[in-house]
């Protein structure tokens, strides 16, 4: 009586209480995350097709991880989404659960949180923004800004014509509509088998991606009913899928961070070199920003996802169960596509296998770094360079605009201390601009390394997520400026040429950084985050422990 006399307060009628399923809608919905700012629209779509099935559906909110406002980082906060949305999955009476996500983290927050838990579980992201449109042509959100600040600070654009583009850029609801971290993790979702066959592409306004919304909300009752939780979607076969999908769509960076979390907390066994083994014969299919010229509205039109993975073939497991109660190759059988400029096809690639994510190592990463390729210039794959260091993006940005700063285009740009526990948060900040002095001689890339990660939507010749990290005493930590590196992707290496034995001298010299909290999250952040190279989960996070609770106080 108390579960159901309460619950009458919201003025439903009694049947509700009969037995059928009762289905969590988790919304990551925030003003202050205004890529998942139209998210309790979604949620009322699904809440008609949870209807439509016969379960009781009930919207909840879980923390809104918005990329652009969060201080110092989105990413400091990704595991406590993860560990929010864990207990309110368990905690609660339901029987399965509906994720709405849209900006970067809330994605992967969610599907940590659902694989620790297993209930079953189906994610509607939001959708990306409709192209971006500035003076005739098309913009990228995330991508154009990385080129108009390049072109404010060598003079090229106003701060005025700045102000008007922000607002041709982004002019729909929808996270960033480049194949940045967003995009490329609703494909994981997707190619994961954990949300409905193009569901990662319909735009935020597209009336599609509510019909998408309303198909997921009557699938999660059956999904109920079937009991297939995530678990024995999100298996082995489903993460290289993933990973392959990710090589062929030019995906972000963070999906390996992401993925490496979700696969933890679901005891798949995944490692870093399993993004270099097995997306070394997946061409780049898909020619979107940054890597390529369109976006996901185009992408969409294309054919989507399902296109993607219908090329691939063989290359995927279709055996791999989705959440549609249909294996990938039953949904993806048939899957068209409209537009080859967008698509490319397996004998015709967009770029040839091989130059997706590398993992690099090294005495400069023992644990690995990565370098997204298809973002990076080709010249500057094999590179030796003089290194210029800096202990913080801020004390870089302090001498950017120096006409004197001792740089040239061959010099290799070390910033360290942006690591999960140094920043802390692991910020994307290792794509730092180029100096200024550079830019006005016409550079326009050069090789950077750096301890944090990079925004999906950014390019350039970028080493990130060095592991470990400076602030937990990696090697990166002893660099010194006027030492020399050595960058070479082909042969997957990353070297710093001093002597072990002076490399002894200065860790001897070397004291780590006082912690950056004395209490709060953030202490308790930097106290567990684990490495990059593992996913940056807490290590007491790690795994998962079902949906019973040991006992109702109540
Ligand atoms: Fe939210 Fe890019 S800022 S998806």
């Amino acid at each position: 009586m108390n579960h159901r006399s309460w619950m009458r307060s919201q003025g439903f009628t009694p049947e509700v209480f009969d037995g059928r399923p009762v289905i969590g809608i988790a919304t990551t919905w925030s003003e202050l995350a205004p890529c998942n700012a139209h998210l309790h629209r979604v949620a009322e779509s699904v809440k008609r097709g949870v209807w439509q099935q016969g379960g009781f559906p009930l919207e909840f909110p879980a923390m809104a991880l918005g990329e652009t406002l969060l201080r110092p980082t989105a990413m400091l906060y990704r595991n406590l989404l993860a560990m929010e949305a864990e207990e309110l999955f368990r905690a609660n009476p339901l029987d399965g659960v509906v994720l709405l996500s849209g900006c970067d983290k809330t994605t992967p927050g969610l599907l940590m949180a659902a694989a620790s838990v297993d209930l079953p579980a189906i994610m509607v992201t939001g959708g990306p923004k409709l192209n971006g449109k500035y003076q005739g042509a098309d913009v990228g959100s995330g991508t154009a800004v990385w080129r108009w600040e390049e072109d404010l600070l060598a003079g090229r654009m106003t701060q005025e014509e700045c102000a008007f583009a922000e607002g041709c850029m982004s002019r729909s609801d929808g996270h960033c509509m480049t194949m940045g971290t967003a995009s490329t993790m609703a494909s994981m979702a997707e190619a994961l088998g954990m949300q409905l066959p193009y569901s990662a592409t319909w735009p935020a306004v597209d009336s599609r991606r509510y019909e998408t919304a309303q198909r997921a909300g009557q699938v999660i009752v059956d999904l109920v009913n079937s009991d297939l939780t995530p678990s024995q979607v999100m298996t082995r076969q489903a993460f290289e899928n993933a990973i392959r999908v990710n090589a062929a769509i030019g995906g972000s960076t963070n999906a390996v961070i992401h993925l490496l979390a979700i696969a933890g907390r679901l005891g798949v066994e995944l490692n870093l070199g399993d993004f270099d083994a097995l997306a070394a014969d997946v061409p780049t299919l898909v020619n979107l920003q940054p890597s390529g010229k369109y976006l996901m509205e185009d992408f969409c039109y294309a054919g989507g996802l399902p296109a993607v993975m219908r090329e691939l073939g063989t290359l995927l497991h279709t055996g791999a169960v989705t959440v549609t109660g249909k294996t990938l190759g039953e949904n993806i059988k048939d899957a068209p596509c409209w537009n080859r400029e967008v698509i490319h096809a397996m004998d015709a690639p967009f770029q040839p296998a091989g130059t997706g994510t590398a993992v690099l190592r090294g005495n400069l990463a023992p644990d690995g770094a990565v370098i997204k390729q298809s973002a990076a210039s080709a010249h500057l794959l094999k590179h030796r360079g003089r290194a210029l260091v800096f202990d913080s993006p801020e004390a870089y940005y302090a001498v950017v605009a120096d006409p004197d700063l001792d740089a040239d285009e061959n010099t290799v740009l070390v910033v360290r201390y942006c690591g999960p526990k140094g920043y802390p948060g692991m910020p994307e900040v290792s794509n730092v601009p180029l100096p200024k002095k550079l830019l006005l001689r016409g550079v326009r890339d050069m090789v950077r390394i750096c301890d944090g990660r990079m925004s999906g939507t950014a390019y350039g010749t970028v080493v990130l997520h060095v592991s470990p990290e400076a602030a937990a005493g990696g090697p990166l930590a002893l660099v010194r400026t006027g030492d020399w590196i050595t960058l070479d992707v082909p042969s997957r290496t990353l070297s710093l040429e001093v002597p072990d034995t002076e490399l002894g001298r200065r860790r001897a010299q070397w004291a780590p950084p006082p912690p950056p909290a004395a209490r709060g999250w953030t202490w308790l952040y930097t106290k567990h985050v684990q490495q990059a190279s593992s996913g940056a989960d807490l290590d007491f996070l790690v795994g998962g422990s079902g949906h019973a609770v040991g006992r109702d106080s109540h």
